[in-house]
């Protein structure tokens, strides 16, 4: 259900404008607001991953003086609980009942990919700032949908080439069973069986579910060299939490995508010391767009930005390169979409820029949690793209 107390319209909110917008021709379509419906999750084990990307997203905005291509702009929040059988009901809300003009959603991969069922049978603008079920950008790719977060193969890959390059030769992989968990170990498993690695066993439980005993018992039966995991939000925490709590982490490092540390970096303590993650963002990245986001999100929020807020940020600013394309005229889609996906930016994670299925070509790096932070190790894989497998842009 649509909570309208959620709504929130940013029409001439003002705060300092650091990124200076270009010029843009006056049009038509700058007479009225623009509604960006954010279907994210409040609620659940992912709601401060909703939460960091509306965050970034609303300071984007404010940041502009609340108008974007001279549109002041009005976002429509839904929580979508993270429950794929909710997605269709909710996405028809904000298309057909709310009528936004543009389409941001969201963290979970099976909410996203009913979202974007019908975003690409209905051709609105639709930009998709976490979920990284593959499918989005390859089978399901469309020319209204852009990603601008990572592939879960895409980011499980990276990880495979840093624990081959590592000297890792025997992996236990564990997560949860749904789209993210699953093709995040098929795009790991692909890198590291190619530079020799081997996989004892591949351990899933449902989703959200946090009771990892049994699993730990049989981590430590299998003794592998490293494990594999893929988890995020609570759940993430209570795994570092209980791997540490069983001593797992004295003899057998903890690795995954940085979806395992992100956003609970603090809150794991000395259990988290020594997790390796790979990830397309670390929070000391030494760039003026990370030096300057930071410190703007940090003196808006009293905390520190994550991937997420990084991806919400970079949603923005795509679309806006888009809006000012068109000179805020949202329906002129050709040249909207044309101008996002030969956008090339600077993004806080480093060079930003699209493939030719929507998903980001990007930088990968080796991150280790140390007293709560994620320190930069180095890169891990330099502008690596997604397989394109099946896209045909419609
Ligand atoms: C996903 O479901 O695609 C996802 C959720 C959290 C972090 C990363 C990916």
């Amino acid at each position: 259900m649509i909570d309208r107390r959620r709504i929130l319209t940013l029409a001439g909110a003002v705060g300092a404008s650091t990124a200076a917008a270009p010029f843009v021709r006056p049009s038509w379509a700058q007479t009225s607001g623009l509604k960006v419906g954010l279907l994210l999750p409040y609620s659940g084990t992912y709601a401060p991953l909703g939460e960091a990307i509306t965050r970034a997203m609303e300071l984007y905005v404010q940041q502009q003086g609340g108008k974007i291509a001279g549109r002041d702009i009005t976002f429509v929040k839904v929580d979508d609980e993270s429950a794929p059988p909710k997605a269709t009901e909710l996405t028809t809300k904000l298309i057909s009942g709310e009528k936004v003009d543009v389409l941001m959603g969201t963290v979970h991969s099976g909410v996203a990919m009913a979202m974007v069922k019908i975003a690409r049978e209905d051709g609105l603008p639709t930009l998709v700032p976490n979920a990284g079920a593959d499918a989005i950008t390859r089978a399901m790719c469309a020319k209204n949908v852009f990603r601008t977060s990572f592939g879960n193969s895409q980011v499980g890959n990276a990880t495979g080439l840093a624990m081959v390059k590592a000297g890792i030769k025997k992996v236990v992989t564990v997560t949860w069973k749904y789209a993210a968990g699953e093709e995040s170990v098929v795009g790991f498993k692909k890198a590291f069986t190619a530079g020799g690695g081997e996989i004892l066993k591949d351990i899933t439980l449902p989703f959200p579910d946090v009771e990892f005993q049994s699993i730990l018992a049989e981590i430590a039966s299998l003794k592998p060299d490293a494990v594999y995991s893929f988890f995020a939000g609570g759940g993430a925490l209570k795994f570092i939490k209980d791997y540490a709590g069983a001593k797992l982490n004295e003899k057998i490092p903890l690795w995954g995508p940085g979806f395992l540390t992100d956003g609970v970096e603090k809150a794991a303590g000395p259990a988290g010391d020594g997790v390796k993650t790979v990830l397309h963002y670390a929070e000391g990245l030494d760039n003026p767009e990370n030096r300057k986001f930071t410190a703007d999100f940090v003196e808006a929020y009293k905390t520190r930005p994550d991937v997420y807020a990084v991806q919400g940020w970079d949603a923005m600013q795509l679309l806006r390169i888009g809006l000012d394309a068109v000179g805020g005229d949202v329906k002129n889609r050709p040249q909207l979409f044309s101008a996002m996906a030969s956008a090339s930016f600077r993004s806080p994670r480093g060079p930003f820029k699209l493939g030719t299925s929507h998903n980001p070509i990007q930088n990968f790096y080796l991150r280790e949690l140390r007293g709560g932070v994620n320190n930069y190790l180095g890169v891990a894989a330099e502008g690596l793209a997604d397989e394109t497998t099946g896209c045909k842009l419609i």
